[in-house]
């Protein structure tokens, strides 16, 4: 077969794939030198007007620092009182005035029956902030998210943080 034609022939990489079915409209690359910066980037993401009605993906490994994201986040939006992180119960629910959020940590979600029985459908389809850590082990429940946050933890306290905007909104959240 012909070079060309043999490359067409090839599987596409799983990354390509995922551009053809979420594609990605903007990406930023960020430093966070130590918490800070992580509690500043969340400060200017709670002043978006578009966030009130925003999905957001957490991804990155145990102690990356995701539940502490959202934890900067809440706070800047006004949630007082403690932050539980969400592990066992999947769902924790917060009130910032009118504004209902919706933080979820699918690391223990096995069983897809939970995303019916337990609301989840109905609380993507009405208005609100949505959080999640752990998405991928809710692949195929979840709709695509606004921002996709990846964040990458070093030694230190660093950590390099990907942003990707997949809707017009995340991208006005980028801007
Ligand atoms: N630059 C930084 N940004 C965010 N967190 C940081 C930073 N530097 C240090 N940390 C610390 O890293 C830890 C991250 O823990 P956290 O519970 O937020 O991780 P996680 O990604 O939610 O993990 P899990 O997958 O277990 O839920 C916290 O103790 C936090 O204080
Ligand atoms: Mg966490």
């Amino acid at each position: 077969m012909r070079p060309l034609l043999q490359l067409l022939n090839q599987p596409l990489p799983v990354d390509v794939m995922t551009l053809v079915h979420d594609p990605i409209l903007e990406t930023r690359l960020l430093h966070w030198p130590d918490e800070s910066h992580c509690a500043a980037f969340a400060a200017r993401l709670a002043e978006k007007p578009g966030l009130h009605d925003a999905f957001l993906e957490l991804h990155g490994p145990l102690g990356a620092g995701k539940t502490t994201f959202v934890r900067h986040l809440l706070r800047a939006l006004g949630v007082a009182g403690r932050i539980k992180s969400p592990s066992y119960a999947v769902l924790e629910p917060h009130q910032a005035g009118a504004l209902s959020i919706s933080h979820f940590d699918f690391y223990r979600f096995a069983d897809p029956r939970e995303w019916a029985d337990a609301g989840f459908r109905e609380i993507f389809a009405a208005p609100g902030l949505k959080l999640a850590e752990w998405p991928e082990k809710a692949a195929g429940q979840l709709p695509a998210p606004d921002l996709r946050l990846t964040l990458a933890p070093a030694v230190d306290e660093s950590r390099s943080v990907r942003v990707d905007a997949l809707t017009p909104r995340g991208v006005e959240l980028l801007g």
